[in-house]
């Protein structure tokens, strides 16, 4: 456990160990309360010229809440995204990566991220709520805004993205559509939802529903197609993706550290005490590659017996509610891409791969690979 300072400047505890790490993601004592993190990294912004109230970063939502409020807000779009929901949209998302990857040229470099990656997830999220085809591209560019470390890019972006959803309502709630967003628009409800926490509930799935999914897509294909062997036999029997899949979110995850969460008194973790009011990061990509917990934690092996221990996704109350439709998104791609195209192969050396500029997301801005032999 340390002190660090982001890139950002904001000044955070890191716990790193698997152990700590995993005890702090389910502990009560952190907390994350909406008000409770603006007041305390309110200080750290204003000094760094940024007004957390302003910038609307800390709306009330699921992420953003403890306790019995935390349940209440989790369990309106609960049923949108259990396993049955998910499987129900497998075979949509098989025919949105046909239509993504086929007809792509395979004598050629193409941007997995561009192509699939980024599309893939982008799309489902945003069908699943009811934003409009025509509006993908716009949401496209304020997400990557929103993700970048520099408070000049991600704090317009959330504005934009904000007004843009304000309108949606206005539209959905005149002309109701089956999707999430009609759903929490209903009278029913609606009375359960503050409009600041049905703004920061729609923003959040939004936001944590398609550039995390990108990233395991991306950082998945990066690790398979290295290996030329795996990749095939990966292509000839996709029973074996899954096991795959929780090797790269342990060892490449897609969330280097997890959201923020502060000390609503002293916690003790080892031999260290961070103080009350302090703001606290948990590094789940250190934890997972931890020595302490996983026999040879820094080398790539789906075989290893611990499997699905990692803490890609998060632990405890705020484990993550979209895991079953992220791994069913990668799945599909994966399945697609390592059957069309056995010879697939990077057109970088895996060490030029352009990486996102964020302390929170771990991904590639681009992955160029050659499809076909
Ligand atoms: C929470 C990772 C996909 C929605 C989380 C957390 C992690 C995570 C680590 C916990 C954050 C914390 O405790 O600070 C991932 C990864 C994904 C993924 C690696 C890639 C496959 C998705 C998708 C959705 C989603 C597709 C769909 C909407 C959420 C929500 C939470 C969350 C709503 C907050 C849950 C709560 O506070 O109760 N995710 N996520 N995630 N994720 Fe995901």
């Amino acid at each position: 456990m340390y002190r660090l300072e982001l890139v950002n400047g904001v000044r955070a505890w890191a716990v790193a160990g698997y152990a700590h790490a995993r005890a702090a993601l389910a502990d009560p004592r952190l907390s994350k309360s909406a008000a409770g993190l603006t007041r305390i990294m309110g200080r750290q912004l204003r000094a760094l010229g940024v007004d957390p109230e302003l910038s609307g970063m800390y709306s009330p939502h699921m992420l953003f809440s403890d306790g019995a409020e935390h349940g209440r807000l989790r369990r309106l779009v609960g049923a949108g995204f259990t396993r049955a929901r998910v499987e129900a949209l497998r075979p949509r998302a098989q025919e949105l990566t046909a239509r993504l990857v086929d007809g792509l040229p395979e004598d050629e470099a193409v941007d997995l991220v561009d192509e699939v990656a980024f599309p893939l997830p982008l799309n489902i999220i945003c069908e699943l709520m009811g934003v409009p085809a025509a509006d993908h591209g716009l949401l496209r560019g304020w997400t990557a805004d929103l993700m970048d470390d520099d408070h000049a890019r991600n704090i317009p972006a959330s504005h934009r993205m904000r007004e843009y959803f304000s309108e949606l309502f206005v539209r959905r709630r005149a002309d109701p559509g089956d999707d999430l967003l009609s759903a929490l628009l209903s009278p029913g409800a609606a009375e359960r939802l503050t409009p600041e926490e049905l703004m920061g509930t729609v923003f959040l799935l939004f936001v944590a529903g398609h550039e995390t999914t990108t990233n395991l897509i991306g950082n998945a294909v990066r690790w398979l197609v290295a290996d030329r062997e795996r990749w095939r036999a990966l292509g000839e029997d996709p029973s074996y993706i899954p096991a795959a899949l929780e090797e790269v979110l342990r060892f490449d995850c897609p969330v280097r550290m997890s959201t923020h969460r502060f000390t609503a008194e002293p916690v003790t973790y080892g031999r260290v005490t961070i103080p009350a009011d302090e703001v606290v990061m948990v590094w789940i990509h250190a934890a997972n590659r931890d020595a302490a917990r996983y026999a040879d934690a820094g080398g790539f092996d789906p075989e290893r017996p611990d499997l699905g221990t990692h803490l890609g996704f998060g632990h405890g109350p705020h484990y993550c509610l979209g895991a079953p439709l992220g791994r069913m998104e990668a799945f599909t791609a994966l399945a697609h891409l390592t059957r069309h195209y056995p010879d697939a192969r990077l057109a970088t050396p895996a060490a030029d791969l352009p990486g996102q500029r964020s302390a929170i997301m771990n991904g590639f801005t681009h992955l160029p690979v050659v499809l076909g032999p």
